[in-house]
């Protein structure tokens, strides 16, 4: 009977069970065992044995097909799905006992239902390879993952927009090439961010319909001669469809690229908030504070509190756009189809994971802030100084432009305008004065047509209004993409 415990050896033979004598041979064919050093170099299973739930579930897919094929019997199945859930149990448990000698967390599975059921763990093989059973484990693993973030860029977008919902009116300069440009309010900046969050999300999920795609059944390389039902083993995992082509399905690893790409411009976003967020922070500027827990002291100079985690989270995106490098460099120069380089795919991958999800969940929580678990009072991670943010509006001749338009609106060809305020800026500087304390008769000596309502429009308030055009920082604009960006993200 399949499902029975396997029998002992017997004296001289080697034992039953190749894969629990796979320190000493991988079969008949080797003459000695592998050395220490290789065995330390070639294994995986101190990493790898994350991907352990995805690994069983497509074991258990690849077994049900097999069954209903008539591969392998029912009470193979039976045996094989129990041993599963048993290991299951343990690892969860954190009883399990990994084994290095067993190279990685495949072998160590399968070794190890063996041994829990005999016969019966011998034959979960049939008609499969490591080669699409670790491409099929990957990607099993990142569509999970992949969806877990996406809720993490879902509670990014609704920290911003919730903070920018406060802040429509709170002015402060816009920059180009860093220098003061025109005004903008402080939630139109914070909706830039949205925008690029938004994309991110977007990004990941249609990069998820290319990772959901199932290589099992590609075997080692060239497919198989048992009977599978790929179409089954799909719809088990939840794959949308199958990788059409053996030697591809093995080889490729443009999924994880594609999704470290994805997560490197992510990061990259994350890094220019983080940026951001430190200049603010800084005496220079003062348009912001940090709660102080979220901020670190010096030992040595006592009156520093440090934006830590925004240099961190800009730091960061370092190593997630290096893990990009690495696996690009890692698939340039291998030939089809599976190469063992293969398998340092996961440390930079697992890795871009962990890092990016870190990022946004502590990104979020710093913009949106925390509620007390005792008094259940809401307490911002920013606090936003609005009177910081206007008066470095007001030094920069943020609202030149305005004065520009005011006299194209009076019949003056726009270049000419230009050249006008140009003149205007350069009387206030030599004078030490904002343009728009020139009093109206040295503003009239420059141009005739400047009349008393030229004030309203050398607002900042007037400049911000008068942008009322769909993506512009008028507050009606603004609100109205508070409410869009509201109701696209509700849960
Ligand atoms: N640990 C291996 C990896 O991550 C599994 C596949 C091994 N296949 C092989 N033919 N050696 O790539």
């Amino acid at each position: 009977m399949s499902s029975s415990p396997p029998p002992p050896a017997l004296p001289g033979q080697p034992a039953v069970d190749p894969l629990a004598n796979k320190a000493q041979a991988w079969s008949a064919l080797f003459s000695e065992p592998m050395s220490a050093l290789v065995q330390r170099y070639t294994a995986s299973v101190g990493f790898d044995q994350r991907l352990w739930r995805a690994d069983i579930a497509g074991s258990l897919a690849h077994a049900g097909m097999l069954a209903a094929q008539g591969v392998i019997s029912a009470e193979d199945l039976a045996s094989i799905q129990r041993g599963l859930a048993q290991i299951s149990a343990d690892i969860e448990a954190g009883r399990f006992e990994w084994k290095l000698e067993l190279e990685d967390v495949h072998l160590n599975i399968e070794a190890r239902l063996t041994a829990l059921v005999g016969d019966a763990g011998k034959r979960l093989h049939t008609g499969r390879s490591r080669n699409d059973q670790v491409a099929t484990d990957v990607r099993l693993w990142l569509r999970g993952e992949i969806d877990g973030l996406h809720g993490l860029l879902l509670d990014m977008q609704r920290a911003l927009v919730e903070l920018a919902a406060q802040h429509t009116d709170t002015v402060m300069p816009g920059y180009t090439h860093m220098q003061v440009a025109q005004p903008v309010s402080f939630a139109h900046h914070l909706l830039a961010y949205v925008e690029m969050f938004a994309r991110d999300a977007e990004r990941l999920a249609d990069l998820r319909r290319r990772v959901n795609r199932l290589p099992l059944g590609a075997a080692a390389l060239a497919g198989t001669s048992y009977p599978l039902d790929r179409q089954q083993v799909a719809h088990a995992l939840g794959f949308e469809g199958l990788c059409q082509n053996s030697l591809d399905a093995v080889s490729d690893r443009d999924f994880a690229l594609e999704f470290t790409a994805a997560a490197s411009i992510c990061m990259v976003h994350v890094s220019r908030l983080a940026e951001e967020i430190v200049l603010w922070m800084s005496q220079n500027f003062g348009f912001i504070d940090l709660a102080d827990r979220y901020c670190t002291g010096s030992s040595i100079m006592p009156q520093k509190r440090n934006p830590d985690v925004a240099e961190l989270a800009r730091g960061k995106s370092g190593r997630v756009i290096g893990h990009l490098t690495a696996l690009l460099v890692l698939m340039k120069g291998q030939p089809l189809t599976y190469n063992k380089d293969n398998q340092e795919d996961k440390e930079p991958l697992f890795d871009t994971v962990d890092t990016l999800a870190a990022t946004l969940r502590i990104m979020a929580e710093m913009v949106g802030g925390t509620r007390d678990p005792k008094s259940g009072a809401w307490t911002g991670g920013i606090t936003v100084k609005k009177a910081a943010m206007e008066a470095a509006a007001m030094r920069g001749y943020a609202t030149a432009t305005d004065l520009a338009d005011y006299l194209v609106k009076k019949g003056l060809p726009f270049r000419d305008a230009h050249e006008t305020v140009a003149h205007a800026v350069k009387l206030a500087i030599a004078q030490g004065k904002d343009r728009s304390a020139l009093p109206l008769a040295t503003l009239q000596g420059l141009n005739a047509h400047i009349g008393g309502d030229v004030f309203d429009v050398l607002t900042l308030r007037g400049s911000l209004n008068a942008r009322n055009v769909l993506g512009g920082t008028a507050p009606a604009q603004v609100l109205a993409q508070v409410a869009r960006h509201r109701t696209r993200l509700q849960a």
